[in-house]
């Protein structure tokens, strides 16, 4: 069970290192290697972080042993993810020892949770850095070059990191991660994101469709637009005065290029409107893909989890996305046995699951996290057997619902970017189509090549996987 509360987000990736600067000859004094845990977000920042260290002048390696600085970016979002963090940081112990100027660094959500705690309770910690102080990175090494702990935790309102270009690393160099805002105002009471991300703040729109711009230029064909709630996106630019929404910063970014697709993550089921739902209708580069967690289908839980929508509320969404895009991937997170959940709860959550037909959803049990709305207000009271055992149901039916999902799929024909060789054999591409499923297929004697679009006719499926067969280009 523990391998599925494990599987955070796009998740192969937890703990993933920076390959060093693609097309990068220089030669550099010091090498950084950092390591990334969590949510999109943070690998995303990670991305900030090597632009910053490396406009000082460090080499990014993907080899710890010949690091001279050693980051990791964490995530406090369940305990789980906390543990895995503190593990691997005893690993770079015997490292320290034979490396006496080595430095390491805990960067992002649990540098922020932790604070200076970090420092005194794990001896080998040099360098703390909360996720909007990462400009002082510089500042900090060098204290900590001094000999001093350096720690910089505040939290801002303001910090977009509008103006740094993000280094791409670790990139198939199709599709990229843009982040449009940053922290959290929703205060959902579980979640410790508020509290480490701080308050909410949109990037400016044009820093974000210069980036996407830019990205095009390089041959990427794939932007996801990334943010805690992208819903509440809202900027208004100095020059006009007139309020960029989600809407029409979806609407910008798919103008760039007919061939640029457009994803983004997360949205929340109070927040998406009718706006974003049409303008996805309208441009066919908008991918048909909706993240809306539900996270519980009990309207009594929803309330204590401070959701502010309703099971009704939440079906009418799902409803509403199918009439504007009948062909919409929706997905969503649950979370198993939340305080004081009954059974009767568990059951209207398996219910809604059913209802909503989710081709894929992310499942956890509830992890209680300090100093949270819910730890402080309500008992964390679901036996951990019963948490497992509900968390196990709710698997169990979102796999029969992704495999019937697969198999409405066999016969359609669907428009694909190719991303890359398959994993398991280079004779056959991977990409996906508008509704964010993978789908490999033969390369036959076509000469295609990562970031063309193709037809292919799903003949077959997997749980996770379509099969299919190109019948046509673009
Ligand atoms: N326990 C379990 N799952 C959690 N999530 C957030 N906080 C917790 C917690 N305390 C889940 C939610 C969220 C996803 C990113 O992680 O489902 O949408
Ligand atoms: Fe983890 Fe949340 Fe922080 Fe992302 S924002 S790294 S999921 S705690």
């Amino acid at each position: 069970m523990l391998e599925i509360a494990q599987k955070v987000h796009d998740e192969t990736r937890q703990g993933e290192a920076f390959a060093p600067f693609a097309v990068d000859a220089n030669k550099y004094q010091r090498y950084f290697y950092i390591e990334s845990y969590g949510c999109q977000m943070n690998f995303s920042d990670s991305e900030i972080v090597a632009s910053i260290l490396n406009e000082e002048g460090f080499g990014a390696t993907r080899n710890y042993e010949e690091a001279d600085l050693i980051f990791l970016n964490t995530c406090s979002i369940r305990e789980k993810a906390e543990l895995t963090v503190r593990k691997r940081l005893t690993e770079f112990k015997k490292l320290k020892r034979s490396n006496p100027s080595l430095l390491v660094g805990v960067l992002g959500c649990m540098a922020e949770r932790l604070k200076a705690k970090f420092l005194e309770e794990e001896k080998l910690v040099d360098i703390v850095v909360g996720p909007d102080a990462y400009r002082a990175l510089p500042q900090l090494i060098e204290e900590a070059d001094g000999g001093q702990k350096a720690i910089n935790v505040l939290l801002s309102r303001e910090e977009t990191y509008a103006d740094i270009s993000p280094v791409r690393l670790n990139s198939n160099g199709i599709t990229a991660f843009v982040s449009i805002m940053r922290g959290c105002n929703n205060m959902c009471s579980f979640c410790v994101v508020p509290f480490t991300r701080g308050r909410e703040r949109s990037r400016n729109a044009e820093s974000i469709l210069a980036e996407c711009r830019d990205l095009y230029a390089q041959g990427y064909k794939e932007v996801t637009l990334l943010g805690q709630n992208v819903d509440s996106y809202y900027f208004v630019p100095e020059a006009d005065g007139k309020p960029v929404t989600f809407a029409l910063l979806l609407e910008l970014v798919a103008l760039i290029a007919p061939d640029l697709r457009v994803r983004f993550s997360t949205s929340h089921p109070k927040d998406i409107t009718d706006d974003v739902l049409a303008t996805m209708a309208r441009y066919e580069n908008i991918c048909r893909y909706i993240h809306l967690p539900l996270q519980s289908g009990s309207t009594r839980v929803l309330g204590m989890m401070n959701r502010n929508y309703s099971r009704e509320w939440y079906k009418a969404k799902v409803d509403r996305i199918r009439e504007y895009m009948p062909d919409c991937g929706i997905s969503s997170d649950i979370i198993a046995g939340f305080c004081t959940e009954t059974e009767a709860d568990h059951q209207d959550t398996l219910d809604l699951m059913r209802f909503a037909r989710y081709d894929m959803s992310y499942m956890f049990f509830y992890s209680e996290r300090p100093g949270t709305l819910a730890q402080r207000r309500y008992p964390d009271d679901v036996p951990e057997p019963v948490k497992k055992r509900r968390l196990q149901e709710i698997v169990a039916l979102q796999n029969e619902l992704s495999a019937e999902s697969n198999r409405r799929d066999i016969g359609k024909t669907f428009k694909v970017l190719i991303e890359g060789n398959s994993k398991r054999s280079d004779e056959d591409w991977m990409g996906r189509n508008s509704q964010n499923k993978v789908i490999v297929f033969p390369k036959g004697a076509h000469q295609l090549k990562p970031g063309d679009y193709v037809q292919v006719q799903v003949e077959s499926s997997t749980q996770a996987t379509l099969l299919g067969a190109i019948v046509s280009m673009g």
